[in-house]
Parts: C-alpha cells; structure tokens; sequence
C-alpha cells in the first residue's frame, strides 16, 4: 500500500528515484509524485499526477524538474481522499518549506486537522497525510529531526515517512512505525524505501528500521534514534538477492516470470530444509517437546496465505491430532478467540507487512499464545513480531496475484507437518520417508506441467468468454478450489467462487447452466468418485466442465469437456501440484481478454491498512 523512496547523495535525484518507484509500484498504482531540493535553491520543485508513473514520466517530459541531488518520490494506493492529482503525494505544509511522503494511516487526522484548520493552517488536499507535513511545520525550530520527532508523537496509526526541508536540504528524514521502511545505504550517498529492490541498483547494503524508530540520513551518514531521542545502532544487513531477481528477465509479466520459477523455489527450500530424511527447520525456535503441550493451533491469514493455511490445516492436523483452526486474521482480531499459554499460532504472509495479520498476532501474543510466522520477506514486521519464524525465500514476489508465495507456504507447511509429527509419533519413520520422498519428485513435475502448459493456454482461450466460473474440489483441494478462484477473479474481473464440491447442491448449484463453467479439481484421490458424481450434476444442467485430472484418467475425458492433466502423486500432496494449472489458467484468461495481470484494479501488493 503506497511506496515510498528517497534519494540524497552527490546524483542526480530525479532518474533515480523514478526507477527507485517503479520497483515499488507493486504496492500502489492510483497516482505518482516527485519533489527535489534545486541544488543551491531555497524551494522545493514537485511534480505529480493521477495515475501510474509512467504518467509521471510523461509530465516530467513536458515540464522537467531542476536538477537536485535530495529527493523524495511515491506512487498511492488511496486510502483517504480519491485518487486525484490534488491528493497525490508528496504533500506539503503551507510554506512549501515542508515535503512528505507517507505509507500508512494516520487515525487521528481529523481531529489534528481540526486544531490545524483552527490555527490557520491551509490545507490542500483530502488526505490524512497532509497534517504531518502541517505539524511538522508548527513544530520546526531550526532541527528538522526535532521537529518530526514532535510531530510523530502526536499521531495515532502506522506510518513510514520520508521528510525533506529546504531549510535543511542536507538531509532526509526517515520514520517508521507499523508500515515498512528500509534504508538503502550507499557510497556518498543514502536511499530510503518501502522495499528492498527499490534500492538495489545502487547498493545491496540496507537497514531495516525498527517501529517506533526515526533515522537522519545525510550524504555520508545515517543517524537513527528512537521516538524517545536515543541514539540506537542498527545492523547493516547484505541482501541476498540481485536486481535480476525484480525483472522481468524476458517473461511477458512478473506472474508469468513467479509460476515459471516455482520449481526452483520448492527445489531451493528442500535443498534447505531436508537433511537427508528428516526435516530441519532453523528458524523454528519453539522446541518439539513444547509442542507435545500445545493444545490448540491457530493459523491466521489473509487471501491466498489463508488458502495455504487451509491446507496446511489438512496436515497438521493428520501429522499432529492437535485440533486446527484456521481464521482470516481481519475476523480472528474481533472475535475474541479463546487463547492460552498452551495455544500456539501460525501466522502466514508473503509480505510480513499485512496489517490485519499482524494486529491478529499481537492480539493472539497479548493473550499468551506461541507464535510462529511464515514468511517471505526477510525482516519484515511479522518475522520481528514471532517467536519462531519460518522463511520461504521464495524470492521477491512482484506480481499482485500471489503464486510462488503460495507454492512456497504450502510447501513449508507440509513439512512443519513433517517436522511435528517426529514428536508426535502420529505416522512411522517409513511413512515419512515415503512422503519426504514423494515431496521431492514435486519439482521435477512442475517442470513437466510447464513444458505441456500450451494445453492449458489452449483450454483458457477456449472458454476464457464464460462470465462466470465455479471452482470446485474436495477435502484437501477445497482450498485449491478457493485459490484457483480468487486467481481468476483478481487477474480476469470474472466473477468466480471456490466452493466444496459437497456443498454444491446446497446452493452454488443454482448458479449452473450453459453459461458458466465450472473447473472441477478431481485429481486421483480417495474421494474422487464422488467428484465424479458431482461432475455429472453439472453436465446434467448443461455445466461446461473443465477438469484437473490426474495423467492417464481416461474415464474423466467421458465426463469433462475439457481436461488438464497433473503427474501422479501421493494424494497429500496434490493441492501443491495443482496449483500449477490453475494459477496458469487464470493467467492466460486475464490475459486473453487484455487484463493488466502484474497489476490488476483496485489491488496492492502489500494490504498495510486495515
Ligand atoms: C492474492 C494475494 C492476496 C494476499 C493477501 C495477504 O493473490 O496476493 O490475497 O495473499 O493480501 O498478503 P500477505 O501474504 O503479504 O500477508
């Protein structure tokens, strides 16, 4: 929700903070701004827009900036105020001495801009934003520092922030409290952002500011401090991956680019995670025999990490006995869910960032629970707010619709099933084995979907004019059949709805007639007669059935219209396996019918607002 990067250094600013932004546009694309401090000139030079930065690239052609070498620059995802050029950041105070730039929101705004009304301050757009930059400039009395350290006292809510003056245009100002924020540190020259490739051209050399901290950064130097004014010391992290690792790298679209790399990724993690036949899983500080006293586990997430914490509940649960409960972590947060000492919760988030996942595990924390996060993103909020994390290293995921993050959750899942179930005693270290065995053929299948993937380009073209899409699938691949669902309509604008194919006569079958299609995931399992059943109630009220099926299922050709086949595998193990066509059938419908797939309306990548 929002990026944010700022450049002070002995460069030109303008080129670098735009290809800075397009890095970040992943997490917002309603409107772009720019504000640079001309080098010897005591005013600040803005420039900004309604829509994506490439519109911002086309008004800085027709009326460039000065040249300056400290700047700040954001693309939005609104929240408070439309999406408009007035309420595109960065904002000002009234003397235009004062620029900012904010991820978050700020909760309290209306009562601040109440007070500031009162005291004369003129306001100039509808956002909460816009009384930061006004307090600031009641606060100032000649130390930019101080008077943002004021200013951040009095406001409720997260944010990050980027500050510059020109009073003082040797130096950004950097905040950060329950919004993401990394400091880019450089030679002779300093960066700040709301994610790490933003930066990654210039340095791989980052700091990842704590909440409730402030940073100074000048050419030579960053300074950061508490809210409090103590000075702290933070760790300069090198990032573990390239700036290939956030391109394109000849693929038509970063979704297109993260399904192709899943094999790697599953391939990387049990390189990893896997020594020999048994599962290590560092990270996991929690011992085994704590998990013996566990009597309730909590999975909370949003979105598709919820679909892989349903999954996951499948496993855990058969690998453990202790009962699981999986919740969206935006209802779990208010529905006062009954926790102890003896609960332990699992919190799942590619970006670490999500807001309602992280008050869910505060709230979880407060009560006494265990929490173990999986995560992606290295140092995110949730990775700091856990007991035990579990990374995915999945690498940066850039396209709005999740895929490899979703592959690598399932995939870490299972094998914290693995891992629980040594203590558990549930299954027989040859079971194991054979599990652990059948896991590592995953990769190499994927490979082989990839290569036949024009069957499912062909199938998604073909019925790609449906106006709606009923998802079914059965026990474990009810969540695949969520998934596959929330794929299509977030990319396609298709309406779309993943449902238990038991329950389709309990209402969804209504739905069903010659206009709609439904993808039936019926892979060989133990259930899949019944799948089969269903699929015969659809065809008999004229359905038109695309099914994913197992290789070497001839009877499914004589009830499907269309079938896209997945290797065997160990029944366990096929919501990771058909994830694959599905996510690839959502991709080439949106595709077809001209979707902007990497960024689809109204979406952001990293949901830091409740
Ligand atoms: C869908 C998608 C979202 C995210 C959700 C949670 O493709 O990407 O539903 O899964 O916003 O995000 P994280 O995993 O970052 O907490």
């Amino acid at each position: 929700m929002c990026g944010i990067i700022g450049y002070i250094g002995n460069r030109e600013a303008q080129p670098l903070l735009i290809e800075g932004l397009k890095k970040l546009e992943y997490r917002g694309y309603d409107s772009a701004g720019i504000g640079v401090i001309p080098t010897g000139k005591q005013h600040i030079a803005v420039q900004k827009t309604e829509g994506k930065i490439i519109d911002l690239i086309s008004v800085l052609e027709k009326h460039p900036l000065a040249s300056g070498c400290i700047g700040l620059s954001h693309t939005r995802w609104a929240t408070h105020g439309v999406p408009n050029h007035r309420n595109a950041h960065p904002h000002f105070d009234c003397s235009k001495k004062f620029l900012i730039v904010h991820n978050g929101i700020i909760e309290n705004y209306e009562a601040l801009k109440a007070k500031l009304v009162a005291q004369k301050h003129v306001f100039r757009s509808d956002t909460d934003t816009e009384v930061i930059a006004h307090l600031i400039e009641d606060c100032y009395s000649g130390d930019l520092l101080e008077a943002v350290r004021k200013a951040v006292k009095l406001l409720r809510g997260a944010f990050a922030l980027g500050v510059i003056s020109s009073y003082q245009p040797d130096q950004i100002i950097a905040v950060r409290t329950g919004s993401p924020l990394i400091i880019g540190v450089g030679q002779h020259e300093n960066f700040i952002a709301s994610d790490v490739p933003a930066v990654l051209d210039s340095t791989n050399r980052v700091i990842y500011l704590e909440d409730g901290h402030m940073a100074r950064l000048t050419r030579d130097r960053v300074e950061v401090f508490s809210f409090e004014g103590e000075r702290v010391s933070p760790a300069v992290h090198k990032v573990a991956f390239n700036i290939e690792a956030v391109q394109k790298q000849g693929y038509a679209h970063f979704m297109l680019k993260e399904i192709h790399e899943q094999p790697d990724v599953i391939e990387r993690m049990l390189k990893f995670r896997l020594k020999g036949m048994a599962v290590g899983l560092d990270g996991l500080t929690i011992l085994p025999e704590h998990f013996k006293r566990v009597k309730h586990i909590y999975i909370v997430a949003c979105g598709t990490a919820y679909h892989a914490g349903l999954v996951g509940r499948y496993w855990i649960e058969a690998l453990t006995t202790i009962p699981v409960t999986v919740d969206m972590a935006s209802e779990f947060r208010y529905r006062n869910p009954i926790i102890d000492k003896n609960t332990l919760v699992i919190a799942i988030s590619q970006s670490g960032e999500t807001a309602d996942t992280l008050a869910a595990v505060k709230e979880a924390r407060a009560r006494g629970a265990k929490l173990i996060s999986i995560c992606n993103v290295v140092g995110s909020s949730l990775a700091r707010e856990s007991d035990g994390v579990l990374y995915t290293h999945a690498g940066p995921e850039i396209g709005v619709a999740s895929t490899k993050a979703y592959v690598a959750q399932i995939c870490m899942l299972y094998l914290l099933g693995l891992k629980l179930s040594q203590s558990f005693k549930k299954i027989s270290t040859k079971q194991r084995q054979q599990y652990i065995k059948e896991l590592k053929r995953v990769p190499g299948l994927y490979r082989d979907i990839l290569h036949r993937k024009k069957v499912i380009h062909r199938i998604a073209r073909k019925n790609s004019h449906f106006g709606c899409f009923l998802f079914l699938g059965r026990n474990i691949n009810f969540p695949s059949a969520l998934e596959g669902a929330l794929k299509l309509k977030e990319i396609s604008y298709i309406p779309a709805e993943g449902y238990p194919a038991g329950e389709m006569k309990h209402g969804p079958i209504a739905l069903i007639d010659e206009y709609r299609a439904v993808i039936c995931v019926a892979p060989q399992t133990s259930l899949y007669e019944k799948m089969i059943s269903n699929i015969q109630e659809i065809r008999a009220r004229k359905g038109k059935v695309i099914a994913i099926a197992t290789e070497g299922d001839l009877s499914i050709k004589k009830h499907a219209h269309d079938v896209i086949t997945v290797p065997p595998l160990e029944e366990n193990l096929t919501p990771l396996l058909v994830a694959l066509p599905l996510q690839l059938l959502a991709y080439y419908i949106a595709v077809h019918l001209g979707c902007n797939v990497d960024q689809p309306r109204n979406l952001a990548k990293s949901v830091t607002v409740e």
